[in-house]
């Protein structure tokens, strides 16, 4: 099989790299998600059968790997507290030779951008010879994940040619919160919340985001030019966009780059901390604000060169970095667009190949 590709939407125009395209790509693609999952009255709509199936769990299974994983970890959140449905998420090579004890009726979701992972694919053969229903939501109609599932919910992201992803992550999120949301409607654990109206705030945000590129310019060229290690720290949500920004950071700049929960750090990673270390810190969730803040100055006092990405309404004068306000269920939605921007000039900066880094390809068919 293969998946129809039109030429004229994977050319890079005028920029210079297809990352640099998909990441400004992101508004766009989420002003597509509203309008694919929305029926002819103007509410959104997942199909019943999906619903069903969702509805009928006793638990979810998430199956991804890299950056879908760390999507399928804001996915958990997002479909525990709008459906009330318990949810595991699992990387998938692992889940594969370590099955954990399953629940009775469990429902399995797989995220793959390419539909095509070898990993994912193995644990949906076995789950599906157990006789276990699956959903699988990915960017490509007709991929193998796609055609072995019960079902599938597409990303509407358009093609994504750099091996580093972007626009796919944020499509996941939008159609995770979607799903768990349509679920919620129909259990009754969701009411007076307009979806629709956030993800459009979203779009918005993220539109205003990448009009300041400048800024995150500058950001990669101060903190990252000539660093050996970088840090991601955040609480709740922001501990799940912090792992995707240092993925993303680690695997186009080869920087080496990890991301911690906060309250992590005293439990061993702040022995790492040196003079000069860049951490970068998420501060988008008010319940946690205070305590992230704390760490941020555990970490000061180790010598750490702190890096605040904090979220408008949050907003302390020690930030570096200030973003648009959104919803706070949806804040990684956006406030990984930071992210992927400054991991995008801190491989420029330090003249790697972004589109295609080394020892990686876009899609891993092996196990
Ligand atoms: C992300 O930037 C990566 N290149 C990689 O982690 C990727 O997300 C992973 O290989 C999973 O791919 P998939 O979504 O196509 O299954």
């Amino acid at each position: 099989y293969t998946a129809e590709i039109d030429a004229s939407d994977i050319e890079k125009g005028t920029y210079p790299h297809y990352m640099l395209k998909e990441i400004d790509e992101q508004p766009l693609v989420m002003r597509k998600i509203i309008q694919a999952y929305q029926n002819e009255n103007n509410e959104l709509h997942i199909d019943e059968p999906i619903v069903g199936a969702m509805k009928e769990a006793d638990r979810i299974y998430i199956i991804a790997a890299g950056t879908s994983y760390h999507a399928g970890l804001v996915g958990k959140q997002f479909i525990e507290k709008s459906a009330g449905i318990p949810v595991e998420v699992h990387v998938a090579s692992e889940f594969n030779y370590n099955m954990p004890l399953l629940s009775e009726k469990p429902l399995f979701i797989f995220i793959s951008q390419s539909g095509e992972t070898a990993d994912s694919r193995a644990v949906l053969v076995q789950v599906k010879e157990m006789g276990h229903k699956a959903l699988t939501i990915t960017n490509v109609a007709g991929s193998t994940l796609s055609r072995e599932a019960d079902y599938t919910l597409l990303l509407h992201a358009g093609p994504e040619i750099a091996v580093a992803s972007t626009k796919a992550y944020t499509a996941q999120l939008a159609v995770l919160a979607i799903l768990a949301h349509v679920t919620g409607q129909s259990c009754g654990t969701v009411q007076d919340f307009d979806l629709i109206q956030e993800l459009g705030i979203v779009a918005t945000a993220m539109e205003a985001l990448c009009d300041t590129k400048e800024e995150f310019e500058e950001i990669a060229r101060e903190y990252l030019s000539t660093t050996r290690n970088c840090f991601f720290i955040g609480r709740s949500l922001d501990f799940y966009v912090g792992l995707e920004g240092s993925l993303k950071l680690k695997e186009i700049s080869y920087i080496q780059a990890e991301g911690f929960a906060g309250g992590e750090l005293k439990h061993g990673t702040i022995a790492l901390i040196e003079e000069g270390t860049p951490v970068v810190a998420l501060a988008t969730q008010e319940a946690v604000n205070l305590s992230i803040r704390g760490n941020v100055k555990e970490v000061v006092a180790r010598g750490a060169n702190p890096c605040i990405i904090s979220m408008k309404g949050l907003e302390d004068e020690e930030d570096r970095f200030v973003i648009p306000e959104v919803n706070p269920m949806l804040t990684p939605l956006i406030s990984v667009i930071p992210l992927q921007l400054i991991s995008y000039y801190a491989a420029l900066h330090r003249d790697c190949d972004v589109d295609k880094p080394r020892n990686l390809a876009k899609s891993v068919t092996v196990e």
